[in-house]
């Protein structure tokens, strides 16, 4: 039995903030500890009250300029576009014939998505993400490099082989029977396999058919506790596209729901452009949607509208979408978030923020019983980010009075630099380099 314990400033939140208002929906100790036994946390507290009950023997590492977070999580990204993030110069259609689908033609070559995959892997962990939801190609190959690289590091991830059987290049194109071959063998060798989870991943509706999509929802049914994750509503000339193809269907959240792709583990990226019915049809079926901003500003898709989620009620999640988004830093993404409610007249709040981030993100993965927040009995993947990390930061923070403009500070103006450690199950997989 393995008991290890940190001592540092600790913040959590334990509840939605546009549920029960911001104070209650987090808990924050300004010098707190938190004790983890093989990798799960067992105790979390203020340091007077916890200090003198841990055994003699228990070692306590602190942290006086640091800010214990769980780990961030990520519930939209790609891997096989992290060679080719900062693509220049087009919308969503074109960025894909130009840039992505020619990019992804790569994995076919497991030796070059396993080097993608240790190198994506280590810019999650440099930027404090524990536990993403990721796209893999077409390629089965892209997934098991996926899943055996994050093996190793016993991270709690989510991942799959995308189905794409039209308007997508040759190369690049599987078949309603393949695509439902392959991704049933990657689900019997890695969903549920210590901390990885399978997604049932069609790219997006214009590039299945309805065949595909009925086989997707035909492994649904066929597995327990399967992740469906797609794209949603993202850019207007493909909603327009989406209704030319399938024009039986009411919207084109409607095109998912007649192949009884919406679930409690249903993740749809971006979601910007839905009217009353598809966001009442997310509540009721507790699907959830994948906020992206730096991706709907960078591709020039529009501005989500969280005030809608919240008033139906719609999990959401916060995703990098890497490589149409820019940084795979979730704090840089929330700097962006915060502008994009600042367009719409709103401000979101530092609080909400780290939910969206953490919590937010759990509850759209129903994951929150394990991750996402540091009450005892979850797993003890958690961040120490850096006060000091700039001596702007430090400059700037000193002049904080309370732990929310605290917050604010390190989201706005913090990314990898303040990330200072990343633990996985009470292991620390990242530690940044000193200068
Ligand atoms: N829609 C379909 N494929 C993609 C993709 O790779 N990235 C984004 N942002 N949207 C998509
Ligand atoms: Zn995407």
């Amino acid at each position: 039995m393995t008991i290890k314990a940190w001592r540092s400033s600790i913040i959590h939140c334990i509840a939605d903030p546009s549920k029960v208002g911001n104070d209650n929906a987090y808990e924050y100790f300004e010098d707190g500890i938190i004790v983890v036994e093989n990798g799960i946390i067992t105790q979390l507290g203020h340091a007077h009250d916890l200090i003198a009950t841990l055994a003699p023997n228990v070692q306590v590492e602190e942290h006086p300029d640091g800010l214990i977070l769980p780990g961030l999580i990520d519930t939209h990204i790609h891997y096989p576009q992290t060679d080719m993030i900062a693509a220049y110069g087009e919308q969503l259609l074109e960025w894909l014939n130009k840039y992505t689908f020619p990019e992804e033609s790569k994995f076919k070559d497991k030796a070059h998505a396993k080097d993608v995959a240790e190198r994506f892997t280590q810019e999650l962990l440099k930027n404090g993400t524990t536990t993403a939801l990721v796209f893999g190609t077409v390629h089965k190959e892209s997934v098991d490099a996926f899943f055996e690289t994050v093996e190793t590091q016993n991270l709690r991830m989510i991942c799959g082989k995308v189905m794409m059987d039209r308007n997508a290049p040759d190369y690049l194109t599987d078949t309603p029977q393949s695509s439902y071959e392959d991704s049933k063998e990657l689900i019997e060798r890695w969903h549920e396999k210590g901390r990885l989870h399978y997604a049932v991943t069609p790219r997006f509706a214009p590039t299945s058919t309805p065949e595909q999509l009925h086989q997707a929802g035909k492994l649904l049914k066929e597995f327990d506790r399967l992740y469906l994750h797609t794209h949603l509503s993202e850019n207007v000339n493909e909603c327009e596209w989406v209704q030319s193809l399938f024009p039986e269907s009411e919207n084109y959240l409607d095109v998912y729901d007649k192949h009884q792709l919406l679930s409690e583990r249903s993740v749809f990226a971006h979601g910007i452009h839905l009217c009353d019915s598809e966001y009442h049809r997310l509540h009721d079926t507790g699907s959830a949607i994948s906020f992206c901003p730096t991706s709907n500003l960078f591709i020039g898709s529009g501005l989500f509208k969280l005030d809608k989620a919240e008033e139906h009620n719609v999990n959401v999640g916060l995703g990098t979408d890497v490589g149409g988004g820019t940084s795979f830093s979730l704090l840089t993404t929330l700097s962006e978030a915060y502008k994009v409610t600042q367009l719409q007249g709103k401000n979101l709040s530092p609080i909400k923020s780290l939910y969206l981030a953490t919590l937010g993100g759990a509850e759209a993965l129903r994951l929150e019983e394990k991750i996402g927040n540091l009450k005892p009995t979850t797993e003890a993947d958690f961040i120490i980010l850096d006060k000091q990390a700039t001596p702007l930061i430090a400059k700037r923070l000193a002049n904080t009075h309370n732990i929310e403009d605290l917050l604010f500070v390190l989201m706005t103006i913090g990314d990898d630099r303040v990330i200072k450690e990343t633990y996985s199950m009470g292991e620390k997989v990242y530690s940044k380099p000193t200068t």
